[in-house]
C-alpha cells in the first residue's frame, strides 16, 4: 500500500475545524431539519449523484480504471488517514483509499472469493477491489437504477462485466426477489444502512433471514464516539443533522446477546474523506 503525501493537522487547527463543522451541522438541524425518507435518498443518490455520474460518463475520458477512481481533484482537504487527521490532496486521499479499502475487506473476508455489496451505488468500492485477483465475483445490489446503470457501463468500459455485476434490490422489502442471493454470501455494506434509518431492524432481519456466510458493515455510528474529542462531537452532531441511522450496532450487540449472531470484529475506521463521520466496522456471522 502506498504511503500518501500528507501533512498532520495541528491540534488548534483541528479544534477550529471541528468547531466550524459543528456550527454547520447545528445550522443544518435548525434550518433544514432533514428527515431521511425514501424520497430524500432518491433525490441525493438516484436522481442526484448517480444521475450526474451516469450523464457525465467521465470514465470515457480516463485511460485506466485506477485514474477514473482516483479522479482529478488536486484540492487539499482534511481527511483521516491511518487513524490520523491530515491535510491531503483529494486525489492522494483516493489513491490511498483504494489500497486501504482493498486490504481491509481482504483481511475481514475470511476465505471468501466473492463479495456482494448491498447499497453499492455505481460500485466505487467493488471497482476498488477489482484489481485483486482473489475476487472472482464482485456483485453490487442497490435500489437506484442510475447507480446500477452507471456501474454496468463502467464495468463494460474497462472489460470487467463478467466479474463486476449489478442488479436492483430494495433492502426494506421482505419479498424482494434478490434476497435469496444473500444466502451463503460474504456481504459488504458501506454507508448504505445509514440511509435507511426508518427500517434498520427490518433490513437486518432480511439479511439475517437470508443466512449469509459473513457480513462486513461499515457504517456511521455514535456507539464508539467520545464526548471529550471535538472531532467525535462533530461526528455525532453531523450524523444527527443528516438523520443517518444510529441503531445498527446496538442492534447487532443485542442479537449477539441473544446468540443469534457472532460478532468477529468491532473497530473504528482508520480512514475517512472528511473530518467527521469516520464510520465503524462490525464483522459478524449468523449463528446457525
Ligand atoms: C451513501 S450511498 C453509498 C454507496 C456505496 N456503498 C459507496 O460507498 O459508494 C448509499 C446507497 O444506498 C442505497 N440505498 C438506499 N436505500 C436502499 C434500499 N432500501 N435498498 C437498497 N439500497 C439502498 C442508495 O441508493 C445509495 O446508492
Amino acid at each position: 500500500m502506498l504511503t500518501p503525501v500528507a501533512t498532520p493537522v495541528a491540534p488548534f487547527e483541528l479544534a477550529r475545524a471541528s468547531a466550524v463543522d459543528i456550527a454547520r451541522s447545528v445550522g443544518r438541524i435548525a434550518f433544514k431539519n432533514i428527515r431521511r425518507t425514501r424520497n430524500v435518498v432518491d433525490a441525493e443518490y438516484n436522481s442526484g449523484q448517480w444521475g450526474r455520474i451516469l450523464s457525465e460518463r467521465s470514465w470515457l475520458q480516463e485511460p485506466t480504471l485506477e485514474s477514473f477512481l482516483i479522479g482529478q481533484d488536486d484540492h487539499e482537504r482534511m481527511a483521516k488517514v491511518d487513524g490520523q487527521i491530515v491535510r491531503i490532496k483529494a486525489r492522494e486521499y483516493y489513491r490511498y483509499r483504494l489500497g486501504a479499502l482493498a486490504k481491509l475487506v481482504s483481511d475481514q473476508a475470511g476465505e471468501a472469493t466473492s463479495v456482494l455489496e448491498l447499497g453499492a451505488g455505481y460500485g466505487y468500492n467493488l471497482f476498488a477491489l477489482s484489481s485483486d485477483p482473489r475476487w472472482s465475483s464482485l456483485r453490487g445490489l442497490d435500489i437506484a437504477p442510475n447507480g446500477i446503470e452507471a456501474g454496468r457501463q463502467i464495468a463494460s468500459h474497462y472489460g470487467l462485466q463478467d466479474r463486476v455485476t449489478f442488479d436492483r434490490i430494495d433492502l426494506t422489502d421482505a419479498a424482494d426477489p434478490r434476497l435469496p442471493e444473500l444466502s451463503g454470501a460474504t456481504i459488504l455494506t458501506y454507508f448504505c444502512i445509514e440511509q435507511i434509518p426508518y427500517a434498520v431492524e427490518a433490513v437486518v432481519d432480511h439479511i439475517l433471514s437470508a443466512r449469509p456466510a459473513r457480513v462486513i458493515n461499515i457504517e456511521p455510528a455514535v456507539d464508539m464516539l467520545t464526548l471529550t474529542d471535538p472531532r467525535d462531537v462533530a461526528s455525532r452532531i453531523y450524523i444527527r443533522s443528516m438523520d443517518y441511522q444510529t441503531q445498527l450496532f446496538a442492534l447487532l450487540d443485542q442479537l449477539e446477546t441473544q446468540k443469534r449472531v457472532r460478532v468477529l470484529s468491532r473497530q473504528r475506521m482508520g480512514f475517512a474523506p472528511s473530518l467527521h463521520n469516520d464510520g465503524l466496522l462490525y464483522v459478524w456471522e449468523p449463528v446457525v
